[in-house]
């Protein structure tokens, strides 16, 4: 796993305009103090970010792009790079499931964006997760598997360790529907076999997975306290600066509560 530090990301999918989204962040940094065992990333959309790159303190928040494309430059009308990205974020966002049930994107594209962000030196956070009718078909763990096969092809295990893996279940992504912890566990348990069947028992326990999907202040400790869950990707509940401090600050004192208890 990670180690001790939680990473708490705001998905602020298409919303915030630039000077909203100046304003959040003003109002974000009064109310979350710097803490070495939680890391607090930020996704805007991509209008916003070099702004907001300018005006974040990184020892306080980092920053995610939601999507890129994949090639470095070139005739890709409406496109950006990760290479243009490289020096404003840390973190890129691929595979999102409304980037691939909406703009369909496929398993191809997956593939190479991964391999984009580690050419350009950004934390490729690669998201899988199953649709409601696979759940009901009991096809989690093979979505899972498939996912993590195609999005991981190109990587070596040496590159493995800079990868973040969010498991986010497709119904419970801003629906208000919960996955319970113990759908959850068996989930992130799958992920690390399959990691551990691609690339070994070292990197499967070492490398970090989130977990996503319709998260709350009174939700979030207990998708924290699952094993194997290194932290949380926060959609509807980031928008609000308030409620997603208060997250924030869950997860360090749950951490914090952790670390007493041994
Ligand atoms: P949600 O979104 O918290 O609104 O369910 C999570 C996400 O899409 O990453």
């Amino acid at each position: 796993m990670a180690g001790d530090k939680k990473i708490i990301i705001g998905n602020w999918k298409m919303n915030l305009n630039l000077h909203e989204a100046s304003l959040y962040l003003h109002k974000l940094s009064n109310l979350i103090q710097i803490r070495r065992d939680v890391e607090v990333v930020l996704a805007p959309t991509v209008l916003t970010l070099q702004s907001l790159s300018l005006q974040v303190n990184l020892r306080q928040f980092k920053l995610a792009a939601q999507n890129f494309y994949w090639r470095d430059h070139g005739s890709y009308t409406g496109e950006v790079s990760a290479s243009q990205l490289r020096g404003i974020v840390q973190y890129a966002f691929i595979g999102h499931s409304e980037r691939r049930h909406i703009f369909n994107e496929t398993e191809k594209d997956m593939r190479n964006k991964v391999a984009a962000a580690i050419r350009n030196g950004i934390c490729p956070i690669l998201f899988v997760g199953e649709t409601a009718w696979e759940k009901s078909n009991n096809e989690t763990r093979d979505v899972l598997h498939d996912q993590l096969n195609s999005g991981l092809a190109n990587i070596t295990s040496h590159e493995v360790k800079d990868i973040i893996i969010a498991y986010e279940p497709v119904w419970a992504i801003g629906t208000g529907h919960n996955a319970s912890p113990t759908d959850v566990a068996l989930a992130i348990k799958a992920i690390r076999a399959q990691i551990e069947h691609l690339f070994g028992e070292r990197q499967a326990k070492a490398i970090t997975v989130l977990y996503g999907g319709s998260v709350t202040p009174d939700s979030s400790n207990d998708y924290l306290a699952i094993d194997g869950v290194d932290g949380l990707v926060i959609g509807i509940d980031s928008l609000n600066a308030f409620t997603f401090s208060e997250i924030v600050k869950k997860a360090h004192k749950g951490s914090a509560l952790a670390k007493i208890r041994g």
